[in-house]
């Protein structure tokens, strides 16, 4: 994807949930500006040719997103790989680490912590899948494989694998339902996203005891991936 594809598809995250006005969007969302800067800085990190220019823009990088994480209070790494459609809809605290890795069309709240946890073998940080929704506040952490379509409550711990669609919420995260994120995220295309038409077939409430599903209030099954 361009970069110019992937700063729209953010912005699109934005009309997608309502915003009508182009100027009041862009002049007064300051997750927006956080996941520009991310994604300039992210195409001129990995994309300088030339080893010297390539030294500068990386430090260039960093000064951007110290100033961003100033402003913002929204601290995205230019290391890190973003899917297209970053919803960032407030103000601050939101820090993710440079091993992180975030999928397709997914929100992040204030508050939200996507860090490095672990010990030897089983340090590093979270994937997340697509469509993923992290509430206000949650701490996601260590070397773990968060699904697709999954719901991550506020103020929930999440430190072990979480399965496609599952809604967790506590601290220890608990699997409360497989109801998924389908109602939180809102995005370009989604009625005929065929991976998300799939997932949405799978995520009836009532059919949580067919195969491969993992019961509700079970602890996080699910293998790490890494
Ligand atoms: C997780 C969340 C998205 C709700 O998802 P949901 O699938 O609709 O879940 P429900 O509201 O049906 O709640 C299911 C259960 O989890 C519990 N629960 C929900 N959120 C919880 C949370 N953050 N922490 C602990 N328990 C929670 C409910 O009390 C309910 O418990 P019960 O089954 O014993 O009655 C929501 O509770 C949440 O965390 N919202 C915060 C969103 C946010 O940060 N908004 C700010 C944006 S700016």
């Amino acid at each position: 994807m361009s970069l110019f594809a992937l700063i729209r598809s953010d912005y699109r995250r934005f009309v997608a949930l309502g915003a009508r006005r182009p100027l009041k969007t862009i002049f007064f969302y300051q997750g927006l500006w956080a996941t520009f800067i991310y994604r300039v800085s992210n195409h001129l990190y990995y994309r300088t040719p030339f080893a010297p220019l390539r030294k500068l823009a990386r430090f260039l990088c960093q000064v951007a997103r110290k100033g961003i994480e100033i402003l913002t209070g929204i601290s995205l790494p230019p290391e890190c790989e973003i899917g297209e459609g970053l919803y960032i809809g407030h103000f601050g605290t939101i820090i993710i680490s440079s091993m992180t890795v975030i999928g397709k069309n997914c929100n992040l709240s204030q508050g939200v912590t996507l860090g490095v946890s672990g010990r030897g073998d089983q340090r590093g940080a979270p994937i997340i899948g697509n469509r993923v929704y992290i509430a206000a506040n949650a701490v996601v952490a260590g070397k773990i494989t968060i699904g697709n379509d999954v719901v991550i409550g506020a103020c929930t711990v999440v430190t072990t694998s979480v399965p496609d669609r599952a809604v967790v919420v506590g601290n220890p995260a608990q699997i409360k339902s497989f109801r998924g994120s389908f109602g939180h995220i809102a995005y370009d295309g989604m009625e005929k996203d065929p991976e998300r038409l799939a997932s949405l077939t799978l995520s009836d409430p009532q059919n949580t005891d067919s195969p491969g599903v993992t019961q509700p209030g079970s602890p996080m099954l699910m293998e790490d991936q890494n």
